[in-house]
């Protein structure tokens, strides 16, 4: 064993590669559960990656015959049931995952330096995974795959001389047809997972490059022993190896109670109308897409005015494309002299938790049917949304922040 681990490093580096990432990169030993979400999401990533191969043996990609493949998968296939289950609650469980993971970043000041390039990714993937959601959705050819597809293509219509073209081109058709299932479906299965791949790897790397961050937001490596090692800092494996699979246990038994009892989890994670075939004649009573898009779909349906001579829709999209861009940009607006929420002033605790509220209730507006009262509280919530960014340079400089202590706390 030891001849044939020396023969490959002579050829292939695998031992250094293991003591970077694993034997020999210190973490910080404060780690607490939201440290948890990142291998988690690592966990959901394979999850979809090999339940997606298998569905794909059984599902056939055109408007004849999708809706009729993904019902032999569910009645004739073996565990076709559980291998669609696995995926459609995956797909929830990740932007679950995915959400909490970027909360902690907000809380712990992660993103800042110099952990610019590891949130960069972060947002690339987060880009890459709505993505990867929407074109999926499309895929069972259900009545609200058919709609909701046929209703964010149409945003981009909106867009000033280019919009029109634009959708047609992303449609390759004047309607949401099968030319349209059979390009979402290449980009589902190959180009937007090999991108979103790469884009882990880079991530982790660029991770592993600078260290993790912790819940005090002080930098273990300041402080280092006489061997180089930071005092505050134990290897990865065999510490968090074995940790991480405490919440892979837990994750694990709350991802199959869902799977196995609540797959459709009231209509949140597998839509009704979605169990009728999709119908270019029939539009539902009510389109809304899953959960995970509704805060932004709120802020959509919010802008209801039309200025400078373009329509109310397209300043829709401006602010909904607006939402997410700002987060790029969050770790130059953050200028507190400290990273973690715990000794960040009264001003950024208050704003996070406005932010985090308006962003929940937004996510309930944009699952319910519009009227007048909610799109005022939807108005209000998009300003409080972009208030939070757009003021952190100026709350985090002005208020009084707590002395950070020099080794990490418990
Ligand atoms: C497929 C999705 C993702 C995977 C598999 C992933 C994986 C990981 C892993 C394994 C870690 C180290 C463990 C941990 O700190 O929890 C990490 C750290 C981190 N991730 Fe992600 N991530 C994903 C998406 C994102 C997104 C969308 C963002 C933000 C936009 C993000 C931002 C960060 C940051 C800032 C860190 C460093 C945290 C710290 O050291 O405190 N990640 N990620």
């Amino acid at each position: 064993m030891q001849k044939l681990v020396s023969w490959i490093d002579q050829r292939l580096p695998i031992v250094d590669a293991y003591n970077k990432h694993l034997g020999k990169y210190y973490a910080p030993k404060n780690f607490n559960v939201w440290y948890f979400f990142g291998s988690l999401a690592l966990l959901v990533l394979v999850n979809q990656l090999v339940t997606g191969i298998w569905l794909t043996m059984s599902y056939n990609p055109s408007a004849e015959g999708a809706f009729s493949s993904v019902e032999y998968i569910m009645r004739d296939v073996e565990w076709g049931w559980l291998l669609r289950y696995l995926h459609s609650t995956g797909a929830s469980a990740f932007f679950v995952v995915v959400y909490l993971h970027m909360f902690r970043g907000l809380m712990y000041g992660s993103y800042q330096k110099p952990r610019e390039l590891i949130w960069l990714f972060g947002m690339l993937i987060y880009l890459v995974l709505m993505a990867e959601a929407f074109m999926g959705y499309l895929l069972p050819w259900g009545q609200m795959s058919y709609w909701g597809a046929q209703v964010i293509v149409n945003l981009f219509g909106a867009i000033p001389v280019i919009g029109e073209d634009l959708s047609l081109w992303i449609r390759g058709d004047y309607l949401i047809s099968g030319i349209t299932l059979n390009r979402f479906f290449a980009l589902h299965v190959v180009a937007l997972p090999i991108v979103l791949l790469g884009l882990v790897v880079l991530h982790i790397l660029a991770l592993h490059e600078v260290g993790s961050n912790n819940p005090d937001g002080i930098d273990i490596k300041k402080n280092k022993d006489e061997n180089g090692v930071p005092r505050d800092g134990i290897p990865f494996h065999p510490y968090y190896s074995v940790h991480d699979l405490v919440g892979v246990a837990v994750f694990l038994f709350v991802f199959c109670i869902v799977v196995f009892f609540f797959p459709e989890m009231g209509g949140l994670f597998l839509e009704k109308p979605n169990f009728e075939p999709a119908n270019a004649l029939k539009t539902p009573d009510h389109i809304a897409p899953v959960w995970y898009f509704t805060p932004f779909y709120a802020m959509l349906r919010a802008v209801t005015v039309d200025l400078f001579g373009l329509e109310a829709k397209f300043w829709g999209v401006v602010v909904m494309g607006g939402a997410i861009a700002i987060l790029f940009v969050l770790p130059w607006l953050d200028r507190s002299p400290v990273r973690s929420i715990r000794y960040k002033g009264i001003l950024s605790k208050i704003a996070l938790a406005i932010f985090v509220v308006s962003f929940v209730v937004l996510g309930y507006l944009g699952i319910v049917p519009a009227t007048e009262g909610r799109t005022i509280l939807a108005q209000v919530l998009t300003t409080l949304y972009f208030l939070y960014f757009i003021l952190m340079p100026f709350y985090t400089r002005m208020e009084k922040t707590k002395p950070v202590p020099e080794r990490v706390t418990g």
